[in-house]
């Protein structure tokens, strides 16, 4: 399973040393939570464009970054993330109108796409868009602030996700990415790789005061070996 940090829990004073400690560390994806004030449920704004833009050129074109769009309005703004260098657009299906129209509008663009749910809303409501999806996210935190503690109870919904998506394979379909976001520790990442994640977002259970990315990296690889 790949880690990829979420920079919310960051010194934003400090972020290109932040990013260059991940990067040494070995990461090779980034994470970006783009909150407008206006979509989550307690109204944060994080960063836009033009921070995502620096760390762009702070990471050169090599590393793989993604924005976690938490706004309303993803239609009418994503090309500002794509422009601003990212590779991967993740937005909310609770956000988007017409979904199937986004896909098609940001691919023509030569940018990946993925759609993310929250923890209440149901599989049922993304199954048809999965083959078209690069990736697709299920958070296991209310999304809004980093810190927050793991529902345990998404693991139906991601072992489900993963059935469909190994098939999805099989049949010689995309290889939809499986990502999770939020609450994702030392002490659960074995837990979501058993359940099939590809990849899970880590925030402050990398960026925090107990230890440098490296040695808090060092203790979720530990555990993801230990797991056989
Ligand atoms: C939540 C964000 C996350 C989250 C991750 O709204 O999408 O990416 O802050 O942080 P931790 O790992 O601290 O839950
Ligand atoms: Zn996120």
């Amino acid at each position: 399973m790949e880690i990829t940090p979420s920079i919310l829990t960051a010194d934003f004073c400090q972020l290109g040393n932040t990013l260059d400690e991940a990067i040494d560390a070995g990461i090779n994806w980034i994470h970006m939570d783009v909150m407008d004030g206006n979509w989550v449920v307690n109204r944060t704004i994080t960063f836009g464009p033009a921070i995502i833009r620096s760390v762009r050129d702070r990471l050169g074109p090599d590393v793989f970054i993604d924005c976690h769009l938490m706004i309303n309005n993803a239609e009418e703004t994503w090309e500002q993330y794509a422009d601003a260098g990212v590779n991967l657009i993740i937005a909310h299906i609770e956000a988007v109108q017409d979904f199937s129209q986004f896909i098609t509008t940001v691919r023509q663009a030569n940018v990946q796409v993925g759609c993310v749910l929250n923890p209440d809303t149901p599989a049922s409501d993304v199954l048809s868009l999965i083959p078209e999806l690069d990736l697709l996210l299920v958070m296991s935190v209310v999304p809004g602030k980093g810190g927050q503690s793991f529902m345990p109870e998404m693991e139906d919904k991601v072992r489900y996700f993963r059935e469909i998506i190994d098939k999805q394979i099989q049949s010689g379909g995309r290889p939809t990415k499986l990502m999770i976001d939020g609450g994702i520790k030392s002490h659960n990442a074995a837990k979501v790789a058993e359940w099939g994640i590809d990849i899970a977002v880590v925030g402050s259970g990398l960026i925090n005061n107990q230890g440098s990315i490296k040695y808090n990296l060092n203790l979720i690889y530990e555990a993801l070996n230990n797991q056989f």
